[in-house]
Order: structure tokens, then C-alpha cells, then sequence
């Protein structure tokens, strides 16, 4: 296939678009970043910039490169941390899901796309009630903390207008092993506490697992959605500590839920109450088999000195194991 990365120089395009070569597709990739043409075409793709939010712009380049797939992956997080005000740091990516999203869907239908397939979230989304881990058919959280009601409306709305145009929105846990990773610098300063009892479960999901289940959907997963995470949702209290050590860090600190909301307001309620989710339906549908499926291997691969794979420079991922079902 011929494949458009939309955000083929960030944190997964860069591990995604190897991959689909590997697979013997034809890339082309997409850059916002002044400078960052070498890199893609250094990953064998041929760079176009665009800025997926000019809609004009967007429908040229996919009509110009007629391809037969798109992959939405164009998100604005750099240097974002668990903020007070998610909202505010997430509003750049949050127009992504949105405006972004639209304007890819009207140039897919317009050149004739056949498949889609774009980024979602699953961590902090599921209505925390119930069982620690959710599958892609219960429920959302259906009252977000005010902080984050925007950022919840934007995958909302991105999974719903994907998923309803037939193409697919994978709802992925945290993103680690890249070089600017949110979590690794508060965590190396002990910034980042255990809150409470640590309960809030998280999901993860090293980045070149997600790029292999990635490849798998646009090669022959059907529309929907599909929670992309490890096999192993986890409490603060258990994968915080594993994250410290593997960074070669001391234990996180420990506060009580009534200062971690003081320092981080109403999402640290959020990540307190959060559920995990499950990744039964991707593996069945999918075929897909995680390199680690579990963050405890994958921090220490990410992290620990001497890794090879993240943190660093994304290296070209060498994956068996997946082919089309
Ligand atoms: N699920 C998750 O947990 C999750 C999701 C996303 C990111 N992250 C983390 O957040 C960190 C930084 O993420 P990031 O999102 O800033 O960077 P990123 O993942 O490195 O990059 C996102 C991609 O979107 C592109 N992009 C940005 N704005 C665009 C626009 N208006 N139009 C078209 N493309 C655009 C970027 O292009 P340029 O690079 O050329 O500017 C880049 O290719 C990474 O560590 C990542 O792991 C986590």
C-alpha cells in the first residue's frame, strides 16, 4: 500500500514508519518542523510538510500523492507535563483530534482513501467505576474533571467521526521509550509522587509495539476501535517505583490525595480514580503479539543504562511475529 503518515516525525511516526517499510509499503511522511525533512526521508519515507490544521493544505498533499492509506498521528505534546490545566496544555492537540481529523477525512473521501486509521487514548477515559481494566465496549468517563472536559470532548469526537467514517481509532495506553518522554524527567527529580494509596490504574505501551499494532489495523484490522496497551494495567503504586528504578532514580515520594490534588488539581483526581484497559480484542482481531508485554520489561529495555532501544534515537524495529492473519 501507499501510506500517508500524518505526523511521521514525532514519537511513534518515527518507529511506525520503518515498520510499514519493512513491510514492503510505500511511505509518505509528513513533517510540521522546519528541519525535520532529513529525518523522515532518513527513515525511508518521502517527507511532505504540511500543517494538518490547513485544510486546503491537507487536501492538496493527499491528493497530489494519491495514497491508498492514511495514519493520523500528528498530535502537539512536546514538553507538555501532567499539568493543572490539561485543557490548556493539550488545546494544540486537541484541535489536532478535531479540525485536524476533519480535514483528513474530507481529503481521504475526496482521493478515494480505503482505510484510515488514526491516533487515540485509552488511559484516564474509561468511567472510573467498576473493574480496574476496560474493554473497548464500556463505558467513557461520562463526567471528566472540568480540567479535562475539552481534551476528553477532542478523542471523543475522534473516535466517534473516525470509527463513523469506517476507519479505525486506536486508543493507546502512555507512550514510552521515546527521548523526550513526559514521565522521565519528573520522575529522575522525584517529582512525580505516589498519590494516596496509588490505586489509579495506568495502561502503557512501549513505542514500538504500538507501531506494530498500528501496521496490523491499516493492513486488515476492521473499523472500530481497539484499546493498543500491555498486558499488564497497572496502580500507581506498583508501576511508579519499577519507572524510578529502571531510570536510575530513588523511589518516588508518597502524598496524601488531599496535596496531590492542592499541586495538580483535578487531574490528579483523575489519575487517582483512573482504569485500566484491556487488550483481549486487538490481540484476537489483530494478531497481535507485544515484544513487551508488560512495562516492567519495557522500562528497564527503554531506560536502563546501556538500553539500546529508547530514550535514545528511534532505531528501525526488527519485528517477527506480526504478520497479516
Ligand atoms: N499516548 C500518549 O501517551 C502520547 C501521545 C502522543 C505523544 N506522547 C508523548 O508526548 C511527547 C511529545 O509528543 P508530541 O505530540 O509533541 O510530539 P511527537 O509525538 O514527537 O510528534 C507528533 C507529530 O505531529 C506532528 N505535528 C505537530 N503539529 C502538527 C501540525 N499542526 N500539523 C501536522 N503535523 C503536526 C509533528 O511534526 P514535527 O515533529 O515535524 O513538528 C510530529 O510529526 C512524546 O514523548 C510522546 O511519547 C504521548
Amino acid at each position: 500500500m501507499r501510506v500517508f503518515v500524518a505526523g511521521a516525525s514525532g514519537a511513534i511516526g518515527t518507529r511506525l514508519v520503518p515498520q510499514l517499510i519493512e513491510r514492503g509499503h510505500e511511505v509518505i511522511g509528513t513533517f510540521r518542523s522546519p528541519g525535520n525533512a532529513d529525518r523522515v526521508r532518513a527513515l525511508g519515507a518521502k517527507p511532505v510538510a504540511l500543517d494538518v490544521l490547513d485544510a486546503h493544505a491537507v487536501r492538496s498533499a493527499v491528493l497530489d500523492t494519491r495514497p491508498d492509506a492514511i495514519v493520523h498521528q500528528a498530535t502537539a505534546l512536546a514538553n507538555t507535563r501532567v499539568l493543572r490545566n490539561l485543557d490548556r496544555a493539550f488545546a494544540p492537540t486537541n484541535r489536532l483530534r478535531t479540525e485536524g481529523t476533519d480535514a483528513l477525512l474530507a481529503a481521504a473521501r475526496e482521493a478515494g482513501v480505503r482505510r484510515f486509521v488514526a491516533q487515540s487514548f485509552a488511559s484516564y477515559r474509561y468511567a472510573r467505576e467498576g473493574g480496574p481494566v476496560k474493554t473497548e465496549d464500556d463505558p467513557l468517563d461520562p463526567a471528566p474533571p472540568a480540567v479535562a472536559r475539552q481534551t476528553n470532548a477532542a478523542m471523543r469526537y475522534l473516535d466517534e467521526t473516525v470509527t463513523g467514517a469506517g476507519g479505525i481509532a486506536l486508543r493507546y495506553g502512555g507512550f514510552y521509550a521515546a527521548s523526550d518522554d513526559g514521565l522521565a524527567g519528573p520522575v529522575r527529580k522525584r517529582q512525580f509522587p505516589v498519590v494516596g494509596h496509588g490505586d489509579g490504574v495506568s495502561s502503557f505501551i512501549h513505542l514500538d509495539d504500538a507501531a506494530a499494532a498500528t501496521v496490523l489495523a491499516l493492513e486488515h484490522g476492521g473499523a472500530g476501535i481497539y484499546n493498543i496497551v500491555d498486558d499488564e494495567p497497572a496502580p500507581m503504586r506498583e508501576w511508579l517505583p519499577v519507572l524510578a528504578q529502571a531510570l536510575g532514580a530513588k523511589p518516588p515520594r508518597h502524598v496524601p490525595l488531599w496535596l496531590g490534588r492542592l499541586i495538580a488539581g483535578g487531574a490528579m483526581t483523575m489519575m487517582a480514580e483512573s482504569r485500566g484497559a484491556s487488550n483481549a480484542k486487538a490481540k484476537r482481531e489483530l494478531g497481535w503479539t507485544l515484544r513487551y508485554p508488560t512495562w516492567r520489561q519495557g522500562f528497564v529495555a527503554a531506560y536502563a543504562p546501556g538500553a539500546r532501544s529508547a530514550g535514545r534515537e528511534p532505531r528501525p524495529a526488527r519485528r517477527a511475529g506480526h504478520s497479516p492473519t
